[in-house]
């Protein structure tokens, strides 16, 4: 697996191979892709001719310092405080281990007093490997650490790269969108102690020279981290493609005291030779990894009365609402925001977590026993970190507040943030759910956030160039969720901020599904939600079935067009459903009870994006383990004018790295077909103007 200089590490289908550089103190890339890429000279050889800049600015370098590479962008600025900046490390080679699955290549700059250590790890049954760096102060003085990405990572292309990215704004998470970068530099990057709606922490990469479908090689990186962070590519002049990603610091720098190691973020780098659709299908597989045992937990189908009732919530309505879900076939009954004193309209109440006996006048313990009694579970929305001004916890507890002394206070959505950094107040929100967990018969939990930290600061909290508030957030809003785990297995957790801006693995693995967006309406959320398939699994896809219009595609769309949308992921019900009648109440019962017997070829299977939402038709293929099952969620996304027009054909989707030879039937329509003809021609759907969605579910014959 080894030799003295060269490392290689293997996934299910990939070979990740690293090599000491014969120019210098440094590893670099020498190759990336399928087994058996490592054979053979390394796509990434260069001259080794410089001129103006270092041998170690051209050369596709791993994580490297500045002082080792001045010119083409470091991962590592390191200094002591009101020294140069800059590392000169040497390769320790009695420090670095590897194992199969494993590599930890260690530096050593004894001038300075640091230690770094790059760390990778092939994560098994995927094809992901993982990379941090651990960096530990060596000497006496502290350090002062001003860039400490994760990883840099090279990726070997040739002709420029084409970069694959999410992006979009509050009700428009999760766009897919592309760029062609051949020089220069694309920053993606968030301060708003959340990932953000503006950039997902994900990136796939392509040669620019291929197409960007069908069977392009991909590679991805994704950030595991709940906080601030940038992802940077650097198209650079010599050719080479290279991508820095990790945390931004709040103070724009960090101390490292003697002694101390500071463990980066996780970033994992993900390949697959069928492009963006197959990168799609490794994120997914990891997703499942990280999801664990909870993978075997099936997904309710919910209803939430947010969109339905808003900061209205009282018992009798909700309990009417909770009738009507119940027997739409429901299992899960969830009161959003407004169930807490002082909650008449998002101007109060945050932080005073207590039921409002105005609202449930016969006690809460009575309500949710009536909700139980439908056959439901029930659930409720909390956002811990946040408070209002005008809540009893803001008198008592200012000072736990995010502020800075003599600095008027900004209001977001009229409301201020926890410093949740902070011990006792990880101690309050844990101590809250622990009371709300074990007092009342609650088993789901939506978690929301709903405004960036402005005015970040910790009066009293030491001195402000050793602090790092974001991390200290992120440590905090982790503890209570692995509190949560730990001592709630049984409740089921949705992360959600102001709709998709905290989502990132540290989240997924410890929450069971997420909300992507708060934009319910038909296609605008099938946009957002091909978006959100490419870097995340189905079975954390929180979708709700509403009556929203349109908001960027004000379209009208079919009843069963939100439903077969919802049930691409997690099906839930926001919809005011007293409004709707007996027709459509059967129609949703129907619905449902198709979703139930389908969710785990949903949750656990394979899948492919057939088309996109720009087009006419669009589709998912899921694939079940074992290949018996095949559903396929399609959509009539162009009009409704009764195209195709009479006489015309119907459209088809077709199928994807299915057998074929298999033979299939769909057991609504009786239609029997050969995996060749599913591949060749497709499966039709001749839409008409009433009829624009459909769930077609073949079994293997
Ligand atoms: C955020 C969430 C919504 C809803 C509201 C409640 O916007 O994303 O789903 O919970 O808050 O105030």
């Amino acid at each position: 697996m080894t030799s003295h200089d060269r490392w290689i590490l293997r996934t299910e289908n990939t070979t990740y191979a690293v090599a000491l550089a014969t120019e210098g103190p440094w590893a670099e890339l020498t190759a990336w892709g399928p087994h058996g890429a490592e054979t053979g000279p390394s796509p990434l050889d260069w001259s080794g001719r410089t001129h103006f800049i270092t041998p170690a600015d051209a050369a596709p370098a791993e994580y490297i310092p500045y002082g080792l590479r001045p010119f083409t962008g470091a991962d590592l600025v390191a200094q002591r405080p009101g020294e140069e900046r800059g590392v000169w490390w040497t390769f320790s080679p009695e420090q670095t281990e590897t194992t199969d699955d494993t590599l930890r290549l260690v530096f050593d700059d004894e001038v300075l007093g640091l230690r770094v250590a790059l760390c990778y790890e092939a994560v098994p049954g995927s094809d992901v490997i993982l990379r941090w760096s651990e960096l530990t102060c060596t000497g006496e003085d502290e350090l002062r650490l001003e860039r400490f990405d994760s990883a840099a990572v090279n990726v070997p292309v040739t002709a420029g790269a084409r970069l694959t990215f999410l992006t979009g704004q509050w009700a428009q998470e999760f766009q897919r969108t592309e760029l062609e970068l051949t020089r220069g530099r694309f920053e993606m990057a968030s301060t708003q102690a959340v990932p953000g709606h503006a950039y997902a922490p994900w990136l796939a990469v392509q040669d620019a020279a291929h197409p960007a479908d069908g069977k392009t090689p991909t590679y991805g990186v994704a950030l595991e981290w709940s906080g601030n962070w940038h992802i940077t590519t650097d198209a650079e002049p010599g050719g080479a493609v290279r991508i820095r990603a990790g945390r931004l610091p709040h103070e724009g720098a960090v101390r490292l005291a003697a002694g101390a190691t500071l463990t980066t973020p996780r970033l994992a780098c993900a390949f697959s030779p069928e492009g963006i659709d197959g990168l799609a299908r490794v994120w997914h597989r990891y997703e499942r990894h990280l999801t664990g045992d909870r993978m075997n937990r099936t997904r309710k189908v919910l209803y939430n009365s947010w969109e339905a009732t808003g900061f209205d919530v009282e018992a009798g309505s909700q309990l009417e609402l909770a009738g009507i879900a119940a027997g739409l076939g429901a299992e899960l009954f969830v009161v959003d925001d407004g169930w807490f004193p002082g909650r008449h309209d998002d101007t109060g109440g945050l932080g005073d977590w207590y039921p409002d006996p105005a609202a449930f006048p016969q006690g809460f313990d009575h309500f949710i026993g009536e909700i139980r009694s439908l056959g439901m579970d029930f659930g409720i929305w909390v956002e811990p970190e946040a408070i209002s001004p005008k809540s009893a916890l803001h008198s008592e507890h200012p000072e736990w507040v995010y502020r800075v002394e003599g600095r008027p206070a900004t209001l977001v959505r009229n409301q201020l943030l926890l410093d949740l950094g902070r011990e006792d107040v990880q101690d309050f929100v844990i101590t809250t759910l622990d009371r709300l967990l074990t007092d009342h018969a609650i088993s789901y939990l939506k978690w929301d956030m709903n405004r960036p930290p402005t005015e970040r600061g910790r009066p009293g909290g030491g001195p402000v160039e050793k602090q790092d508030l974001d991390a200290a957030h992120v440590a905090g809003y982790l503890r209570v969720l692995d509190h949560l785990r730990a001592h709630h297995p049984n409740v089921t957790v949705e992360g959600c901020a102001g709709g998709g801006a905290r989502i990132e693995h540290a989240t997924i693995a410890r929450t069971d599904v997420v909300w992507p967006s708060d934009n319910t309406a038909p296609l605008d959320r099938l946009a957002i939600q091909f978006g959100y398939l490419l870097a995340h699994a189905p079975h954390t896809m929180s979708s709700w079935v509403t009556d929203a219009p349109g908001v960027f595609d004000p379209r009208p769309r079919s009843l069963g067009f939100r439903f077969v949308n919802a049930m691409a992921g997690v099906l839930g019900i926001g919809a005011d459903i007293r409004t709707w009648s007996p027709e459509q109440r059967t129609e949703a019962a129907r619905w449902i009870a198709r979703y139930k017997e389908i969710r785990d070829v949903i949750h656990h299977g394979e899948i492919h994006l057939l088309n996109t939402p720009a087009d006419a038709t669009c589709g998912i293929q899921y694939e079940e383990p074992g290949g018996g099952r095949i559903a396929v969620t399609a959509w009539n996304t162009g009009r409704l004018d009764g195209a195709p027009l009479v006489p015309g054909r119907a459209a088809r989707l077709r199928l994807r790295g299915i057998d074929p030879a298999a033979r299939y039937r769909d057991a609504a329509s009786g239609t029997e077909y050969r995996g060749a003809h599913l591949l060749h021609s497709g499966v039709p759907f001749p839409w008409t103007d009433r009829y624009d969605a459909e769930l077609t579910v073949l079994t293997r014959l």
